[in-house]
């Protein structure tokens, strides 16, 4: 019997492995270069989550081994779910199963719920699609390695973050994001850099960023157009000139995406954006990018 229960500061050297082995070995199973390097890529991912990340995590024990977590992050009325993972040792066996009822049963008090699914794995896609989660937009994962194609003039609309903006950062966001996400940009301010797009002192855009150990995460990211989001990508450029860099950018956002790969990005693959709670989220009319930590989605 599969035991559900909330991830211990214990757990986070047995969650770094499952983290590592599950991800790169569905990655290798279709054919992508798998994305973390080492086990310890894994147990910082691990710790990272506990430390900095979702309020809620979970683990599935099964003869008292941890096979398999889950995180929630509940931001306002709407929430964040994933990642999802098991031990490829024990995948198959209802394991994913148990813990998504249970992630579902504590956001119960959510209105809706966002997750990101590799539109590669038809086992993720099948396993929400059975839990009522439907796609709403496809994301291209783009990556750059080092040097950008062209070059860099600075903008002068842009300046960064600090955290005694973050009320004003909030009022921007919520209304347009829908969602609460004044913890997750706390963090960025303190561990990366918050950029801010205004024009006329209103703002009009903002990207969060966070420096890895391998690379930059540039986003998440509101704008009102895809002229200020380009500005703000390549002001992170510059700051993080040399730097590997990666991001989620919406398919549907033709001109910004033609523009990011012409500085020599490129696609790693295609993920699925997906709602559970009908009607409670589509993508606005603005402009959103998305990171991968601590806000996920
Ligand atoms: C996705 C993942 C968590 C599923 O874990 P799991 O414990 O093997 O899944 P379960 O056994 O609970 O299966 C749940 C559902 O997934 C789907 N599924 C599982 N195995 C499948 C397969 N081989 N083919 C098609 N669908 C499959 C089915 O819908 C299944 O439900 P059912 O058995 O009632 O039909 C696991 O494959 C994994 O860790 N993958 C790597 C990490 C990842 O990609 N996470 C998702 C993005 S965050």
């Amino acid at each position: 019997m599969v035991q559900i229960r909330d991830m211990t500061k214990s757990d986070i050297p047995r969650v770094g492995e499952i983290l590592y082995e599950g991800f790169n070995s569905v990655a290798s199973k279709y054919g992508y270069t798998p994305q973390m390097h080492s086990i310890q890529d894994g147990t910082t991912w691990a710790w990272a989550m506990f430390r900095h990340g979702p309020s809620e995590r979970l683990v599935a024990e099964l003869e008292n081994r941890v096979v398999g977590m889950t995180c929630l992050n509940p931001r306002g009325l709407l929430g964040g779910f994933g990642p999802i993972v098991v031990d490829p040792h024990f995948q198959g066996k209802g394991i994913a199963r148990e813990l998504l009822h249970t992630v579902l049963k504590r956001a119960d008090n959510l209105q809706g719920l966002r997750c990101v699914q590799e539109a590669y794995n038809p086992i993720t896609f099948s396993l929400l699609y059975s839990f009522n989660y439907m796609p709403v937009a496809n994301l291209l994962v783009l990556f750059l390695t080092g040097e950008v194609k062209h070059k860099l003039d600075p903008c002068n609309n842009i300046s960064t973050l600090t955290a005694n903006d973050l009320d004003e950062l909030h009022m921007y966001d919520n209304p347009r994001s829908k969602f609460d996400r004044r913890t997750d940009f706390s963090y960025c301010i303190k561990w990366g850099k918050v950029f801010v797009y205004r024009y006329q002192s209103q703002i009009r855009g903002f990207m969060a960023c966070i420096s890895g150990s391998t690379s930059v995460q540039l986003g998440p990211l509101v704008a009102e157009g895809e002229e200020e989001a380009e500005c703000l990508f390549r002001h992170a450029l510059m700051v993080f000139k040399g730097r590997h860099c990666r991001t989620h950018v919406m398919a549907r956002n033709h001109v910004l995406v033609k523009g990011l790969m012409e500085l020599g990005f490129k696609l790693y693959c295609i993920d699925m954006l997906m709602v559970r709670g009908s009607g409670s989220w589509y993508p606005s009319q603005y402009v959103e990018t998305f990171g991968t930590f601590p806000e996920g989605v």
